[in-house]
């Protein structure tokens, strides 16, 4: 057992308690001895702010696995000695930095349409000299080089592995593993809920079945026809056009039709004919120009986006030094998404 008196502490604001913030604690509960011994350092999580239930600031900050102890952490935060409650976000993020918070996870709501209000709250929070951890696509899709270019100006760190197939490595391993690599194309299965819909249809299940599916297991977006839209494949495309063929589009660049007009008959028929439908995501260079884009096709039995079933993501990488790299992460669910943002959190910490 390591004394705590000796560790660092690091204090965090969450933004955003659904799904994967809810998912994280537990993780990061359970990780807290690791954190101790490879880094010397106790994350403690001095705010949690929600759209409903309200902005509230501990002074002290509880650890993960306090707050784990209970089926409702929430409770920590309303109603408790050492709590300051604030109006809304902004004021959140100054109330906890005074409070001596050091780093924001954001974990509110996607909005396609323009990365809004997350993108004001990495903004203020990179501007007040905090580093900033998200799993929202909108922000970085939009605005991934002007959070950058702050955050460099500031000293501290932006990172978004889980904006596109939760933990698996993959920013992280062109930023640290294939550097140079040359990398020339990408083919992928991107967006789960849209895979776990087409599969569940082909299965003799109503769209309404399927869509109620996405949303027990905590993958659908609020909105599920963001998903089913392509919405949120859009974002992601767009978020690895920028990072793995260095990029500077936005998501209107990419070229985007949802699964939403498929009819059940021909979904069923194609996954019948041994070709299911799947929604997929694609960046190249044409003439020196990026082409992205999002759209369903066809995926025969030779296609290397064949393998797995349900709701796994997969994305072949076209490289000049490596050939083909192909990834694949078995039918995700929000845990993976949750270790995206821890792995994040001791990249950052690991680099102070
Ligand atoms: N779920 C996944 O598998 C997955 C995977 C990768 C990335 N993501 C991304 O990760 C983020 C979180 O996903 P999730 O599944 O955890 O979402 P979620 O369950 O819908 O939770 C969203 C949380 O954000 C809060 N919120 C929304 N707007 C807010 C605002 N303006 N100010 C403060 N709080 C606000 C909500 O508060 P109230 O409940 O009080 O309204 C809720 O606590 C999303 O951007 C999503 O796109 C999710």
């Amino acid at each position: 057992m390591i004394m705590h008196t000796s560790l660092l502490l690091c204090r965090i604001l969450l933004l955003g308690f659904g799904n994967i913030a809810q998912a994280l604690l537990p993780l990061l509960a359970s990780r807290q001895e690791w954190m101790a011994q490879e880094l010397s350092i106790l994350p403690l999580i001095t705010g949690i702010g929600t759209r409903r239930h309200g902005f509230f600031i501990h002074s002290q900050g509880i650890d993960a696995p306090q707050l784990v102890q209970t089926a409702q952490p929430l409770h920590f935060f309303i109603n408790q000695p050492h709590i300051q409650q604030v109006t809304d976000a902004q004021t959140f993020l100054h109330t906890g930095k005074a409070a001596g918070a050091t780093l924001l996870i954001e974990l509110t709501t996607l909005h396609p349409q323009d990365g809004q209000p997350a993108l004001s709250h990495i903004q203020s929070a990179l501007a007040a000299g905090m580093d900033v951890i998200t799993a929202n696509k909108g922000p970085i899709a939009y605005a991934q080089a002007e959070l950058q270019y702050l955050a460099q100006q500031q000293h501290v760190q932006l990172r978004f592995e889980s904006t596109v197939m939760d933990g698996l490595p993959l920013i992280n391993l062109h930023q640290f593993t294939l550097q140079a690599v040359g990398m020339q194309s990408f083919r992928a299965l991107l967006n789960t809920t849209s895979s776990l819909v087409l599969s569940m249809i082909e299965q003799g299940n109503t769209l309404e079945a399927a869509i109620a599916k996405a949303q027990a297991v905590g993958i659908a977006e609020a909105d599920p026809w963001y998903d089913l839209d392509g919405w949120d494949a859009v974002m992601k495309t767009t978020i690895l056009a920028n990072n793995l063929l260095s990029g500077k589009l936005s998501p209107s660049q990419v070229k985007r039709e949802g699964i939403r007009a498929l009819p059940a008959d021909a979904i069923r028929a194609a996954a019948h004919a041994g070709a299911p439908i799947r929604l997929v995501s694609t960046g190249s260079y044409k003439d020196g120009t990026i082409m992205a884009e999002v759209g369903p096709q066809h995926i025969t039995q030779d296609d290397i986006l064949h393998v797995g079933k349900g709701t796994t993501s997969v994305i072949s990488l076209e490289t000049e030094a490596m050939g083909t790299v192909t990834l694949v992460e078995h039918e995700p669910v929000v845990i993976q998404t949750a270790y995206g943002v821890l792995s994040d959190l001791i990249t950052i910490l690991r680099q102070k």
